[in-house]
């Protein structure tokens, strides 16, 4: 699965990631178990969230790349909600959340930050993410303005810093399916913004 990898700052601004490819041997398959592994060594050597996620991504491309499993990956988003969410990692005091998320088409995410580093790599169907930035003023201090849209394609990976808002728009006439990785979320810091009251709210 071939892809792009994009940088989003915690301004918002969307930029191509120069990465080292990770060049593990492929004569097996990048198990999901020995990328779990792969990244607890990141997260037990890198502390500052650029860093982990400039090391993390060429291992989230070895994946893609290497395990045929992601690439037929299939998840049906709950009517209702018009999402749904398949736990592939989570365990108790361990900062990382490994998952598929699946959008059905035409959903809309609200305007969030997530409070913790992030990776999205999109296994099926465009997503359109729109990026923001924090823009105070007196009056109103959690304002933002946007900044610009951005498509993702299968095979794209969007690297996350804590700050970043972003919204997801489901854009093609099947469901939209990633695999979402997330550190340990520090709840006071992520938010839902309302760009028309110009309010925030932790989530
Ligand atoms: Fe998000």
């Amino acid at each position: 699965m071939t892809g792009q990898n994009w940088f989003v700052s915690n301004d918002g601004q969307c930029n191509l990631l120069k990465t080292i490819p990770f060049g593990e041997n492929t004569t097996h398959p990048y198990r999901l178990y020995r990328f779990l592994t792969d990244l607890e060594d990141i997260l037990d050597k890198i502390s500052d969230d650029r860093l982990r996620l400039q090391a993390i991504c060429p291992l989230v491309r070895q994946l893609l790349e290497s395990s045929s499993w992601l690439q037929f990956a299939f998840l049906e988003p709950d009517p209702q909600t018009g999402w749904a969410v398949q736990n592939l990692y989570d365990e108790p005091f361990f900062p990382l959340t490994v998952q598929l998320v699946a959008w059905t088409p035409g959903a809309i995410s609200p305007i969030h930050n997530h409070g913790s580093w992030g990776v999205v790599a999109l296994l099926n169907g465009e997503e359109k993410n729109t990026f923001w930035q924090r823009s105070p003023t007196a009056k109103f201090p959690d304002r933002i303005q946007t900044i610009r849209d951005h498509l993702l394609t299968p095979g794209d990976i969007l690297c996350l810093m804590p700050n970043a808002i972003h919204q997801v728009e489901a854009m093609t006439p099947n469901p939209t399916i990633s695999l979402n990785l997330y550190g340990e979320t520090y709840h006071d810091l992520r938010f839902e913004f309302d760009p028309i009251l110009h309010t925030a709210y932790n989530f």
